[in-house]
């Protein structure tokens, strides 16, 4: 071999080492990176774990903290909200009555038609529009006038053009936001939740807002009721099923009234009603307790929205809050290590990421893992390989894990207060042997994260039955009651009226 055929054969050799080395490199520093993004992963797991010993301590704690909210103003961060309802629908109701509804995201008008007798329930033409972002941080007039003339563009379409003065309607408000009741029709807002700010509002009665909008438009309406969604659910639950005792609401919020006796309302001492009992509002996004398991994620979350050190269990377990914890797990990943390529300006947005969405790559059954591919396209994210999508699909599960598990806990934390837990509870003002017989308890739950995303509801009521127990559990109904917010306060108004 030649000189020259000598030194092109080392300069080969030595290429090829390179590009080897480069190659082994390059795999090297890859794994480096997947590794990253499996601790990210294994250290969420390990945050977001929910044993069932854990578990009951959250029940415990939202057992006492229920207790410490109902002996004094302010005695914890449950509110404990006085409705003044303390009479529910039973079937005898009759006429027709509306409901307007302002939710988190939605807004929703129906009409109901009541013949006295359960079965001769009507609902009548439900609308339902996302409400309009730019009215969350309007002005009082601004909301209540759009709401107004929502409600006169309802009943113009129900009567053909025309709206007969001659009648009186009498409508149901829901409200879904914490209300201090002085009357079942009427109460001043506390405070807003789920993005909504319109500061001037706190401290307005509410009723008054939308009545002094209907008179403005020359509506014949009378807000004969303010409610809160938690006690519309309750009101339909209980129109269709007497053992219905406690709602809950799993949508952009979440909250949970339950029927309390009066005498336990140690805040309100000489309260009177004719049945001795009163639906209290809980509030329970305000819940908090050392024992809920907090992540980097949630801090962060929490410090950066709107109502930081606020509604800290609502941000765990609600619609408006779960697509954003994913983001921000994705996030961080995509911060950490390059397997979703370059970190994009779009998963940087706060609330890009929908629970709707979410719940969509959770519950993807394409055997590519299609929608999460779709959802992640949509955040700048493209060409990810499988076992990266796959990744994605966990993240989702363990924050809806948690989400359902924390969720099944709070309820089991109301059973155990009124003493239908099979544990004898926190027992003020029950005789034992009222403790001791377990009675049939039915839970009624609305809310489009309950009623839309599967996986959620899932963890919630297999967890429910793990901390109750399979014994206790055959006792506790929990039942969907779909638009029951709206439904239900008109039944309410309509039972006010009997
Ligand atoms: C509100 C509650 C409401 C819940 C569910 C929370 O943010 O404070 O009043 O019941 O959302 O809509």
């Amino acid at each position: 071999m030649g000189k020259v055929a000598v030194a092109f054969a080392a300069v080969a050799v030595v290429a090829a080492c390179s590009v080897a080395a480069m190659m082994v490199g390059r795999r090297m520093k890859s794994r480096r990176k997947w590794r990253t993004v499996v601790e990210i992963l294994k250290e969420l797991e390990d945050d977001c774990d929910t044993p069932v010993a854990r578990l009951r301590q959250v029940v415990d704690a939202m057992a006492v903290e229920m207790h410490a909210g109902l002996a004094s103003e302010g005695g914890s961060k449950l509110k404990m909200l006085l409705t003044f309802v303390h009479v529910l629908p039973t079937g005898r109701e009759k006429g027709t009555y509306y409901a307007l509804h302002l939710g988190g995201t939605y807004f929703r008008i129906l009409r109901v038609h009541l013949g006295a007798q359960r079965s001769y329930l009507d609902v009548q033409d439900v609308e339902r529009h996302p409400i309009p972002s730019h009215l969350m941080n309007s002005t009082s007039e601004v909301l209540f006038n759009f709401l107004a003339f929502s409600l006169e563009r309802f009943i113009e379409k129900e009567e053909n053009g025309s709206i007969s003065q001659g009648v009186k309607r009498e409508l149901a408000f829901t409200f879904s936001f914490p209300v201090k009741h002085t009357s079942i029709s009427s109460g001043v807002l506390i405070k807003w939740t789920k993005g909504f700010e319109i500061s001037e509002m706190v401290g307005k009665d509410i009723a008054e807002c939308l009545q002094g909008a209907l008179d403005r438009r020359g509506l014949n309406m009378h807000v004969a009721a303010l409610v809160n969604d938690t006690v519309g659910a309750l009101s339909l639950g209980y129109y269709h099923d007497p053992d219905t005792v406690v709602a809950v609401v799993f949508g952009t919020g979440s909250n949970a009234c339950y029927l309390e006796r009066t005498d336990a309302i140690i805040k309100c001492q000489g309260l009177l009603t004719t049945s001795g009992s009163m639906v209290v509002n809980m509030e329970w996004g305000n819940f908090w307790s050392s024992h809920l398991p907090r992540t980097s994620y949630d801090i962060d979350l929490d410090a950066e929205s709107s109502n930081s050190n606020d509604m800290g269990f609502e941000k765990m377990i609600s619609g408006m809050y779960l697509g954003d914890i994913v983001r921000r797990v994705i996030l961080r990943m995509s911060q950490e290590s390059d397997v979703f390529g370059p970190t994009t300006s779009v998963l940087s947005d706060p609330y890009v990421l929908s629970t709707n969405s979410v719940s969509a790559m959770h519950e993807d059954d394409t055997p590519e893992l299609q929608e999460v591919a779709r959802v992640l396209k949509d955040l700048g994210v493209s060409d990810v390989p499988l076992k990266v999508r796959k990744l994605v699909v966990k993240i989702c599960d363990v924050v809806t894990r948690r989400a359902g598990r924390l969720a099944a806990a709070g309820i089991a934390g109301i059973l155990k207060k009124i003493g239908r837990d099979g544990s004898g509870g926190i027992t003020s003002g029950r005789s034992r042997s009222e403790i001791q017989m377990q009675k049939r308890t039915v839970v009624a739950v609305e809310g489009g994260l309950y009623m839309n995303y599967v996986m959620f509801r899932e963890y919630m009521e297999e967890a429910l039955v793990e901390i109750l127990g399979e014994e206790v559990s055959q006792y506790v109904v929990v039942k969907a009651m779909e638009d029951g917010s709206s439904i239900g306060s008109a039944l309410l108004v309509a039972s006010l009226q009997s």
